[in-house]
């Protein structure tokens, strides 16, 4: 199986990802204070999409820090550049680079921050051993990630309910959207240890949020469902339809997707 992300990159791309800020930026910055980010800090931050978090790390680091932004894909890294404010940018340097090939960075960081990536690739406990291997000794990494299978609504509706997907995938296999559940297991197999790890479920109450649940889970994912044989075009219209209702109901109550935030302390 080839890894493919499967969301739209580049501002196009924005919508699916704001729904992501909305609900996570806040937590994000708070744990990222808690652990440590502070000025002088060298910070890489692994699959920075459009940047949002990135240019927070930039402020936060100051004029005698540095942040390497890197993401796979060019379009995000020329929308994100785009997006960034004229007084951070000489910050950031950022590049278009694989997590798997962080070693071609060069550099030691203080702290590495990667939020909702290894729920995308196929070799996370490789990409962990990466991370782990350019973290200066007593260097923090600060892993984001989702459990997917903790999405609820209440009165349970079937539009949006857990999908039972499995907790763990072989390495190398596919995609694993709960590796947030066994983030710190698999980082006790690098020399990193874990020294704190927090679940946290954000729920969606207002009906511009809620709506922004359909570009995510139904048009971005239309064409990957579609053309990976997941769905016909009749069912993926029945699954859009039915959670458009769901989203619609004001009774409902909506809890997003969970996610894992860790730290971890590079053993010195
Ligand atoms: C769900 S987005 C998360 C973006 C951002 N970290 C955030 O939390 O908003 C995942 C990002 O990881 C990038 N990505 C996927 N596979 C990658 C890889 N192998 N190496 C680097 N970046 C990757 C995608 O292009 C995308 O921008």
């Amino acid at each position: 199986m080839t890894e493919k992300y499967c969301f739209t990159v580049g501002d196009d791309g924005q919508k699916s990802l704001d729904l992501l800020d909305i609900t996570f930026n806040d937590q994000s910055k708070y744990f990222l204070n808690k652990h440590g980010l502070q000025q002088g800090m060298s910070v890489l931050d692994i699959g920075c999409g459009l940047g949002a978090m990135t240019q927070f790390i930039a402020e936060m680091v100051g004029d005698t820090g540095s942040v390497v932004a890197i993401d796979n894909s060019e379009n995000q890294i020329k929308a994100a550049k785009h997006r960034c404010p004229e007084h951070l940018q000489a910050r950031i340097n950022w590049q278009v680079a694989d997590v798997y090939d962080l070693e071609k960075l060069e550099k030691r960081f203080d702290l590495i921050y990667c939020r909702f990536v290894l729920h995308h690739i196929h070799k996370p406990r490789l990409a962990l051993s990466q991370i782990a291997k350019i973290l200066k000794p007593d260097g923090i990494y600060i892993g984001i990630e989702g459990i997917v299978n903790n999405v609820f609504s209440i009165p349970d509706n079937a539009a949006w309910r857990s999908n039972n997907f499995p907790i763990e995938v072989e390495e190398g296999t596919g995609r694993n959207g709960n590796i947030g559940k066994i983030l710190p297991t698999l980082i006790r197999g690098t020399t990193m240890n874990c020294i704190d790890a927090v679940i946290y479920q954000p729920m969606l109450l207002s009906s511009s949020i809620r709506q922004l649940l359909l570009v995510g889970e139904c048009f971005e994912s239309k064409q990957h469902q579609i053309e990976g044989g997941h769905l016909t075009e009749t069912e993926w219209q029945k699954k859009y339809d039915d959670l458009k209702a769901c989203i619609d109901d004001e009774s409902i109550l909506i809890g997003f997707y969970a996610a894992n935030f860790t730290a971890s302390r590079k053993v010195k």
